[in-house]
C-alpha cells in the first residue's frame, strides 16, 4: 500500500492559512503532484454542516465540551471519506486545521483536559497524524485586524475575547515546541511572498526524505 503526504497548517485567526495553502497547492501542482487540499471543520457534507453550527454567531453560548465533540464529529468524517483514501492513494493531503487546532482552541483556549482531548482525537482520526505541520504565527492584534477586514466572514470564534486568543496562540506555540521533528513554526506577520518562500522551503525538506 503506496502512503502520500498529510500536512497541516495552523495558527491563529488571520495568519494567511487560505493564501498559503492556495499558493503551496499551486506550485505542488505544477510539478505534476497530485493535491487534495481540504479544511477543517468541513470537506464533507456532514463536515460542512457541522462548520456552519459551530460558526454561526446566534450559537452562542454553546457547552465547550459540545463545542469540541462537534469538531472531532466533523474530523472523524474527513478523516475517513477523504484524507485515509487519499492518502492510501499516494496523494499528497493538505489539510487547513487539524487535530492540534482542538488541543490549542478547546484545550490551551476553552480550559478543557488536554489528555481527554487527545484521546478523543486519537479516536476520531484513528490514530492519524500529520508528516508535517506549519505553524503559522503572528500576534493576537494584528491577526484579528486582518480578519475584521472581512465582517462577513465574522464568526464565533473572531468573536471569542482577546485572552482567548492568546491562550490558543500560547497553545500553538508549546505544542510545537513539545514536537519539534513535525512542527516548523514560520513567521506569518511579514508579506505573504516571505512567507510562501518558508513554507515552501519546509514542505520541500519533507519531500526530499519520501
Ligand atoms: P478557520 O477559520 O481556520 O476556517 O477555522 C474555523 C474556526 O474554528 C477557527 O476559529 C478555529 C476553530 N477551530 C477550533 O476551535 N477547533 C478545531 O478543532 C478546529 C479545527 C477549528
Amino acid at each position: 500500500m503506496s502512503r502520500g503526504l498529510f500536512i497541516t497548517f495552523e495558527g491563529p485567526e488571520g495568519g494567511g492559512k487560505t493564501t498559503q495553502i492556495h499558493r503551496l497547492v499551486d506550485s505542488l501542482r505544477s510539478q505534476g503532484r497530485d493535491v487534495l487540499p481540504l479544511r477543517e471543520p468541513g470537506g464533507t457534507t456532514i463536515g460542512e454542516k457541522i462548520r456552519a453550527l459551530l460558526l454561526d454567531l446566534a450559537e452562542s453560548p454553546m457547552q465547550i465540551e459540545t463545542e469540541a465533540l462537534l469538531f472531532l464529529a466533523a474530523r472523524r468524517e474527513l478523516v475517513q471519506d477523504r484524507i485515509l483514501p487519499a492518502l492510501q492513494a499516494g496523494r499528497i493531503v493538505i489539510c487547513d486545521r487539524f487535530a492540534d487546532a482542538t488541543l490549542a482552541y478547546q484545550g490551551y483556549g476553552r480550559g478543557m483536559d488536554l489528555a481527554a482531548l487527545k484521546a478523543l482525537n486519537a479516536f476520531a482520526t484513528v490514530g492519524l497524524q500529520p508528516d508535517l505541520t506549519l505553524l503559522l504565527d503572528l500576534p493576537v492584534e494584528s491577526g484579528l485586524q486582518r480578519r475584521k477586514m472581512d465582517p462577513a466572514d465574522w464568526n464565533r470564534f473572531d468573536a471569542a475575547s482577546l485572552a482567548f486568543h492568546q491562550q490558543v496562540r500560547q497553545g500553538y506555540l508549546a505544542l510545537a515546541g513539545a514536537e519539534p521533528g513535525r512542527w516548523r513554526v514560520i513567521d506569518a506577520a511579514r508579506a505573504a511572498d516571505v512567507v510562501a518562500v518558508d513554507v515552501w522551503r519546509a514542505v520541500g525538506e519533507v519531500l526530499a526524505v519520501i
